[in-house]
């Protein structure tokens, strides 16, 4: 590993008002994939790439990446939370995009050392994180529409606070009946860049009319939930807690695993099935709908309070956050800041 420390560091941001993804540190990882091989990671002072027009990434999108975070508790023990599980969840994006797989310990051995030289950007405000953006793009200048032979991966950290800029307060979703984000045998269920780029119309038109994010339906019937735009989504329905099952076309979150887990270890029926919207219209005019939430690394534990279908607004759990997202809440950032004893043994010490 090649380290270059930056002389010119930045000033930092107000840490109590960081919103999401809009400072950069001081410094970033950078790995090249050339001649078949991945070459030495270096640390460089945080810059910009120096990229040919004809570059891959910039015409077909063949670029995939992670989304992960790293906590400091008030004893100045720095953690992240489930990282191996990204970077597995990364490799596997790349065999689906035919990019080259990392070697995961070497990559994270480079990752814990970025961290600990901008250790002093990572927030300890209630709520505040330092998030961890792992990216590899096609780097071959060549308009031919094949997978390149030489790549970029890089590793950029940014302090942030909550991801909707309401923080906490229930969100409003819209269930999407025109677009869709994915089809079994397509992208959905890697983290591709390509997902995201086709996801912002709805999200626009769904934001003109007064909503945070969609609620995609599956591609082929448009009859079941799948996921929201970056997050995975639960419903608990008449004391029975309800996710998506992993059909193909959904991202399987790290976040939705560790939620599954928590939640059946604390006596919660968990079910992972197929919900139609049927299922939650009905519900909710049974008065059985309890409450809804998406997760995510990025949205943390998001209550969903207001679901729009067919023009019409159903309101959940009287637009609170209700219980079972409050107890999800406070266990997994419990576990993440070291308040609460880490059972599952997914910490991983970073100093
Ligand atoms: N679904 C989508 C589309 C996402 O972008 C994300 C965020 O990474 C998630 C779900 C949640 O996944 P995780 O909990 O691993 O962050
Ligand atoms: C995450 O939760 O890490 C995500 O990647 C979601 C989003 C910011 C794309």
């Amino acid at each position: 590993m090649k380290i270059t420390y930056s002389t010119n560091k930045k000033q930092k941001p107000e840490f109590s008002n960081l919103g999401f993804g809009k400072y950069f540190t001081d410094h970033m990882l950078v790995m090249d994939y050339k001649d078949g091989k991945w070459q030495e990671i270096q640390i460089l002072p945080y810059q910009d790439f120096s990229i040919d027009p004809s570059t891959n990434i910039l015409h077909y999108g063949q670029g995939i990446f992670e989304g992960m975070k790293a906590y400091k508790n008030k004893n100045g023990k720095i953690t992240m939370f489930r990282s191996y599980d990204n970077l597995k969840r990364m490799n596997n994006s790349a065999k689906r995009l035919c990019m080259p797989e990392i070697d995961i310990d070497e990559v994270f051995e480079g990752i814990k050392k970025l961290i600990q030289i901008d250790s002093d950007w990572i927030p300890t405000q209630s709520g505040a994180s330092l998030y961890v953006r792992p990216a590899m793009i096609a780097f071959d200048k060549m308009l031919g529409v094949h997978p390149a032979h030489e790549y970029r991966f890089f590793v950029i950290l940014s302090p942030v606070g909550s991801y909707y800029a309401n923080g906490l307060a229930p969100t409003k979703i819209m269930i999407e009946e025109n677009f869709v984000r994915a089809a079994i045998g397509g992208t959905g269920e890697v983290k591709c860049m390509g997902n995201y780029a086709a996801s912002l119309l709805a999200g626009e038109i769904a934001s003109q009319k007064g909503y945070d994010q969609v609620l995609w339906l599956d591609a082929a019937e448009k009859k079941y939930v799948e996921e929201v735009g970056a997050m995975n989504i639960f419903f608990v329905i008449d004391g029975i807690v309800k996710t998506p099952k992993l059909v193909g076309s959904i991202l399987p979150g790290i976040t939705r695993d560790s939620a599954i887990k928590v939640l059946k270890d604390n006596g919660y029926e968990v079910q992972e099935t197929r919900i139609s919207v049927e299922e939650i219209l009905q519900a909710q005019e049974e008065g059985k709908l309890d409450e809804a939430f998406g997760c995510g690394t990025a949205a943390v534990i998001s209550p969903v309070g207001v679901l729009g279908y067919g023009g019409k607004d159903i309101i959940i759990n009287n637009n609170q956050m209700g219980p079972v997202a409050s107890f999800l809440y406070d266990t997994i950032t419990g576990i993440q800041y070291g308040k609460i004893e880490d059972k599952y043994n997914w910490l991983i010490a970073i100093n």
